[in-house]
């Protein structure tokens, strides 16, 4: 089966140069399939047909007094996305989503991923304020279990074979991150054809709020796909394997656009609600798209939370904008709404079967008991400790997307903070790019020169800019020693290297 000789981590990319350069004789056959891989367009399904999924909540393996153990096997599995066809998926569980994981602030959660898939992976806890060994590491790989024992040990990351524990302490607030993967190379097909899961953080403070709870509070993951005829995920990788050369065909590198949007991996579904207050936990899992949703009535959402955690005080907004990776922690109330009504979650900035994202169905009138407090989370920022911000340049050079000109280089310390600093990252763009950076929740201090948008406001791990704009992000450097990357999270780019690493001392 399965061999990873040092020679094939090259081949991998996962040693040695820099650059993203493709072998010739790939150019040659590249027209032809490029071309193909543009026309694709999924088979049509008419929207609000299917019920909103909801993954269920994995139960512990194991509980102790201050942790919970679980077990995860990444394999491959069927999903019925599409009417009368089959999807081939690669899931935590082997589904898409995988299984939520409800953790406890302060309580700290084993999870112990074994590799059932034919490729390598690396986990990521995106969101989580993670000791290094278990962030996910783009090079710290499991390598399939079904695999030769015999492994080259590479000094850019811990390889290991099959199996792998990671260790979450949880030590931040109340708040909804996500599990996907982060393979070097090759995040974007892997996390597309469904290594992606929900996870959440609660805490007391929160769990004192009175905010809408239990079957009023609902993850949607909003991903965007295309299919093959056939029923299964189509993916414009170069190399279909995913085994040597990374990279995909043609416009796709730009980003893999899907023609269908999922949500909770159902196509535009329908979710039947009591006239009652709503908490959603909205996160964008695609893999490059930007989405500005609103509400079909003209009604604001009432958002309370963003990325990591709960805002100071709610905050009304019309639209929201919610680039890949992004977190928006809202709150509906269809108390206002008769039975029978029918709220649309739009996307505004979708046309055609791209517009629409899921439908609300009014079903009853219900008594309500949560309420949104005027108050939330309490938190003061502190003051930057070094006076000359740290700049990042994310454009188009050397052919490919860059930060600062360079591709991730993993022989190259792009920053170097000091444990307990607190810094200023001033972050510019040349285009669409939302940026994130591991371990570090951050406040977004100011957009072009100016006050941040609305959208920016709360403890974020990921930020959206656009073409021309620049951000200024305070960054603190809490906890834990060790190499952490940053990258554009739109995960084409990101595959393309558009990646940094610091290294906290
Ligand atoms: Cu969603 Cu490097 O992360
Ligand atoms: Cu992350
Ligand atoms: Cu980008």
């Amino acid at each position: 089966m399965t061999r990873f000789s040092r020679r094939d981590l090259l081949k991998l990319g996962l040693i040695g140069g820099a650059s993203v350069a493709l072998p010739l004789g790939v150019w040659d056959l590249a027209g032809a399939r490029i071309r193909a891989a543009e026309a694709v367009i999924s088979p049509s399904v008419a929207p609000f047909g299917v019920d909103l999924p909801i993954p269920p909540v994995l139960a512990p393996s194991a509980t102790e007094a201050a942790a919970d153990h679980y077990v995860i096997t990444q394999q491959e599995g069927m999903a019925n996305i599409l009417p009368g066809r089959q999807t081939p998926i690669w899931g935590y569980n082997g589904s898409f989503p995988g299984p939520t994981i409800v953790a406890q602030a302060g309580r700290t959660t084993n999870v112990h991923q074994i590799n059932h898939l034919p490729v390598p992976v690396a986990t990521h806890l995106h969101g989580g304020h993670t000791p290094p060994a278990s962030d996910g590491y783009p090079m710290d790989l499991i390598l399939p279990m079904q695999g030769s024992a015999t492994i080259e040990h590479d000094h850019h990351g811990t390889v290991v074979q099959g199996e792998k524990l990671y260790t979450y302490p949880n030590q931040q607030p109340a708040s909804m991150h996500w599990i996907h993967d982060h393979r070097m190379d090759f995040s974007g097909p892997q996390v597309y054809r469904g290594l992606a899961a929900f996870y959440l953080i609660h805490d007391p403070l929160e769990d004192a709020l009175g905010l809408p709870a239990s079957d009023h509070e609902v993850p949607l993951m909003i991903a965007d796909r295309t299919f093959n005829k056939d029923g299964s995920f189509f993916y414009p990788a170069i190399d279909p394997t995913y085994m040597t050369t990374p990279g995909v065909l043609g416009k796709f590198s730009n980003g893999m656009l899907g023609d269908t949007i999922l949500v909770n991996g159902a196509v535009q579904p329908r979710f039947a609600v009591d006239g009652a207050r709503y908490r959603f936990r909205i996160l964008n899992a695609s893999n490059a798209r930007v989405y500005r949703l609103a509400l079909s009535t003209g009604e604001a959402f009432t958002q309370i939370g963003s990325d990591a955690g709960l805002l100071a005080a709610p905050q009304q907004l019309a639209t929201l904008t919610i680039s890949p990776a992004e977190r928006f922690d809202v709150v509906i109330d269809f108390g206002q709404y008769p039975p029978g009504t029918q709220v649309i979650l739009l996307n505004q900035l979708g046309t055609g079967r791209q517009a629409q994202v899921m439908r609300f169905d009014v079903v009853r009138t219900a008594r309500d008991d949560s309420h949104i407090p005027a108050q939330l989370a309490d938190f003061t920022l502190p003051e930057s400790t070094h006076a000359t911000p740290r700049t990042f340049q994310m454009f188009y050079g050397l052919g490919g997307w860059t930060i600062n000109g360079h591709y991730f280089d993993p022989d190259r310390i792009d920053a170097a903070p000091k444990l307990g600093a607190t810094e200023i990252w001033e972050v510019t763009s040349d285009n669409t790019h939302p940026f994130h950076p591991h371990l570090v929740h951050f406040h977004v201090l100011s957009r072009n020169g100016g006050p941040p948008l609305p959208e920016d406001a709360g403890r974020k791990d990921t930020v959206l800019l656009r073409a021309g704009e620049k951000v200024r992000l305070l960054m603190q450097f809490t906890d834990y020693r060790g190499k952490y990357v940053f990258h554009c999270h739109n995960l084409e780019h990101e595959d393309m290297r558009m990646m940094g690493q610091f290294q906290v001392s």
